[in-house]
């Protein structure tokens, strides 16, 4: 660690690192709002001066609607905020009655012009914010303005438009600084020329721009600790030999290549890589000596291709790659392509995350490189297999997700289980594990979380339980006192043993997705210490929940059920899922009873009778929970479905259902009396029609 730099302080195992440590003011769109909030609400406790509020030195003057830097404010003001004005040009003349400004803030204007003498008295100011202005206009006036502040150590000149040529003009001459915020502007390409006068430079963000190459850019800057490149358009990073660098951000750019300089025999001080979202197809070829140790690499395409290094059938294979940049010069960096033994000095490395790749398989040796490695990250990739011995995972291993890939076999002997002590989260969920080594998980003397769901992995009675098998198809979970979180969703579990359970303290257990589970009493040695119980989609039915009196968090969607278990009354439950059950109302006493505790509660996919409604108003009238998904709840009424919250449109008002019944009544009287309407005009018909018959046609003819 760099002590001069406190900056950098918690550069170790943070995820965010990189990103939100350099001083000068962030300005996004919400902060927006959030300084407006700010000044709105503390505008009473504060002295004003036109428009401005004071505190202290400090002058805020944001979203005043100002077109030029405010007279009048004191002598001595050191920092000004004048952001979300509406200044267009800043004059000569305007800032000369302040010449102890320290900071000042312009984000967010519609700045054109810095004139060139407008910074000719502030001798003392060190950071300037000039985020989200227009300065792509006249930047050879305004760089002529910026040559005049010999304390300024922090620029933000973030969205600004600005294109490569102006960049370098507005950063002529300014080897004070020392952050520097250029993210989000137009710059396609870096080269000696770009930064060549920040010898201080310690952190550059150049997110977000459209770089396709950086050619030689910071040779002059021999302090620079932090770069940022995310969002760019880079297509490789090679001969990378910024050996001061300790964090380097590349994610999200179209890098098929990273090579570090391999003939530098020094040792690079990069704590931090992060390359994910890329086209890496190659694990990084990182310096041979560094001190990595976070490395990010997930949403690449890498694998590893140690099956094709000295193999004989690969004759006409290239084994060097060329790269070629703009300016015609060409670089052979030779890399010695399928020999996986040189991915560098990974010895140091704590982090390594390389979700979503298409590793099939760990070079020999390569785990055994990390002997500090506490997280590693493998989930959607295509491990196939994962031998603990031959690997031989360091004893600070903390966190192993090897989740979503396609693990048909695990092996492992006692011996290397039981150092792995520091095992605490272990997810092998959505594999194609059907045995799995006996004791595999009683051997972890620290785990906490296991996560087996979607494998064909059952949970073992007593019985099977000693046998002397080195692989089971089942597991024992007894007396493993670390666990507290267990997943066994879709496991294809047919029966849980009744004690086996038994000895283990879990708060948190998942059995969702195993339709028609035979549980017996096995949750009954869990009634103590269960706070979250996944059963959706297991079929149960008459479920006794009453000992379970911690149980905050409950799922008991897709069950069929066609009432709540009384029995969750009795507890303090908080959230509650019932989802794709049968129900098709909720008794009002239930309603009040459950409406009182809950925080969350999920109802939708039942059946719901739009005439008995009243539990819905009374979960709507309680403040203190909420339904999710409440406008899709819906409910039929006797003719077609609807939102249950639009109850104005059900055609069931007070007393409607015995309207219903009265129809169904009135229905077979009316229809009777139409029946013996009938029989009755049928009975007559044949005397009326002869009647009439005679009456037309038998007539005594006149002819
Ligand atoms: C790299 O930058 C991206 C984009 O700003 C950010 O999401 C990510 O967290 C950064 N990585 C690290 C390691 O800080
Ligand atoms: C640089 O500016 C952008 C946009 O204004 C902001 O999102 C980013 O966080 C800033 N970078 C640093 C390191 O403060
Ligand atoms: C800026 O730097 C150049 C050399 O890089 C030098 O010739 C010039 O005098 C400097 N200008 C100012 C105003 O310092
Ligand atoms: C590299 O440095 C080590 C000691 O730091 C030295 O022994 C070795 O000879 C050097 N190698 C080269 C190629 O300079
Ligand atoms: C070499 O190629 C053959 C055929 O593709 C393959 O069976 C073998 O595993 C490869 N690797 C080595 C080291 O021989
Ligand atoms: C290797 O390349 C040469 C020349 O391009 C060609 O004649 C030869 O057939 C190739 N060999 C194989 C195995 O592809
Ligand atoms: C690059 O390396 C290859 C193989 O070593 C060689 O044939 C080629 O001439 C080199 N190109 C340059 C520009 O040095
Ligand atoms: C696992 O690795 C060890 C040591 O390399 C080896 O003896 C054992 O046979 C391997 N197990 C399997 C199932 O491949
Ligand atoms: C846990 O890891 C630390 C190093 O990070 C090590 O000192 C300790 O011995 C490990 N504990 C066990 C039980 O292996
Ligand atoms: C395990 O991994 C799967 C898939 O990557 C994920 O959905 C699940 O939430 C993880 N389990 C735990 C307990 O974190
Ligand atoms: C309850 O379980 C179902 C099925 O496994 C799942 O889809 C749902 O997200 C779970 N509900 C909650 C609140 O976690």
């Amino acid at each position: 660690m760099d002590n001069e730099q406190p900056w950098l302080g918690k550069s170790t195992h943070n995820h965010q690192e990189g990103n939100d440590k350099m001083p000068v003011h962030r300005l996004t769109p919400l902060l927006c709002l959030v300084s407006i909030w700010r000044i709105l609400t503390t505008v009473s406790s504060h002295p004003h001066l036109g428009p401005c509020q004071l505190i202290q030195r400090t002058a805020l003057c944001n979203n005043r609607k100002l077109s030029s830097v405010p007279e009048g404010l004191p002598d001595n003001t050191e920092e000004l905020q004048l952001n979300y004005n509406d200044i267009v040009t800043l004059q000569n003349e305007s800032l000369l009655r302040y010449p102890s400004l320290t900071t000042l803030s312009l984000a967010c204007n519609s700045l054109e012009k810095l004139e060139s003498n407008t910074f000719q008295d502030s001798k003392s100011l060190e950071s300037l914010n000039l985020a989200n202005n227009n300065l792509n206009r006249n930047y050879q006036e305004s760089s002529l303005a910026l040559k005049n502040l010999p304390a300024l150590r922090f620029l933000d000149l973030s969205e600004n438009k600005l294109e490569d040529d102006m960049a370098s003009t507005l950063l002529q001459n300014l080897t004070s600084m020392e952050y520097l915020n250029l993210s989000g502007n137009f710059l396609k390409r870096l080269d000696e020329t770009s930064f060549r006068d920040l010898l201080h430079l310690k952190e550059l963000d150049l997110q977000r721009n459209l770089m396709f190459e950086i050619d030689g850019a910071f040779e002059s800057n021999p302090n620079l600790r932090r770069l940022n490149l995310a969002f760019n358009y880079l297509p490789c990073l090679t001969d990378f030999h910024m050996t001061q660098l300790v964090v380097l951000n590349a994610s999200h750019n179209f890098i098929e290549w990273f090579i570090s300089s391999q003939d530098l025999n020094e040792t690079f001080q990069l704590e931090t890589l992060d390359l994910s979202d890329n086209k890496l197809i190659f694990f990084p070829f990182l310096p041979s000596q560094s001190k990595l140790r976070n490395l990010y690499l997930s949403h690449n395409t890498l694998r590893f291709y140690e099956h094709l290094s000295d193999n004989a059938t690969l004759p006409n294979s290239s084994t060097t790659v060329e790269f070629y940049n703009i300016n015609k010069d060409l670089h052979n960096v030779t890399a010695q392509l399928w020999d996986d033994s040189l991915h560098g000095d990974i010895s140091a490395l704590e982090i390594l995350d390389l979700t979503a790749n298409k590793v099939e398989y760990f070079p020999q040796g390569f785990i055994r490189k990390m002997p500090v490695l506490s997280r590693l990250h493998m989930n959607t990739n295509c491990l196939e297999t994962l031998n603990f011995t031959s690997e031989n995972f360091s004893c600070s291993l903390y966190e192993l997700d090897v989740s979503n890939n396609r693990l048909n076999q695990i092996s492992a002997d006692i011996h290397t289980l039981a150092a792995l002590g520091n095992l605490t989260y272990f997810n092998l969920s959505r594999n194609d594990l059907k045995m799995i080594p006996f004791g595999l998980f009683s051997s972890l003397s620290n785990i906490r979380s296991v996560d087996l769901s979607y494998n064909s992995i059952g949970v073992c009675s007593t019985k099977t339980a000693t046998s002397t098998n080195a692989f089971s198809d089942c597991v024992n979970w007894q007396n493993i006192v670390s666990l507290r979180q267990l997943h066994v969703k879709g496991c294809n579990l047919q029966m849980i043993p009744a004690s086996s359970f038994a000895g283990l303290l879990l708060t948190h257990l998942e059995l969702s997705d195993n339709p028609g589970v035979i549980m017996r009493d096995s949750l009954q040695s869990l009634s103590q210490t269960l706070q979250y119980l996944g059963l959706g989609n297991t079929q149960i039915k008459n479920f006794d929940f009453s000992a379970f009196q911690n149980l905050k968090s409950l799922n008991l969607s897709r069950n069929s059920l066609s009432q709540i278990p009384q029995s969750l009354q009795s507890i303090d439950l908080k959230v509650l899922d019932l989802c794709d059950n049968n129900l098709t109302s909720i008794p009002s006493s239930q309603a009040h009873a459950l409406a009182s505790k809950l925080h969350t509660v999920f109802l939708t996919g039942n059946p719901f009778n739009c005439c008995q409604t009243e539990w819905f108003r009374t979960f709507d009238a309680t403040k203190t929970v909420t339904i999710i998904a409440r406008s899709e709840i819906q409910c039929r009424d006797i003719f077609q479905t609807h939102r249950i919250k639009d109850s104005q449109r059900f055609s069931c008002q007070e007393g409607s259902e015995s309207l219903f019944w009265y129809i169904l009544l009135l229905v077979p009287i009316f229809l009777s009396f139409a029946g013996m309407a009938i029989i009755v005009f049928l009975a007559f018909k044949p005397k009326l029609l002869q009647k009439s018959f005679k009456k037309k046609y038998l007539k005594p003819t006149s002819y």
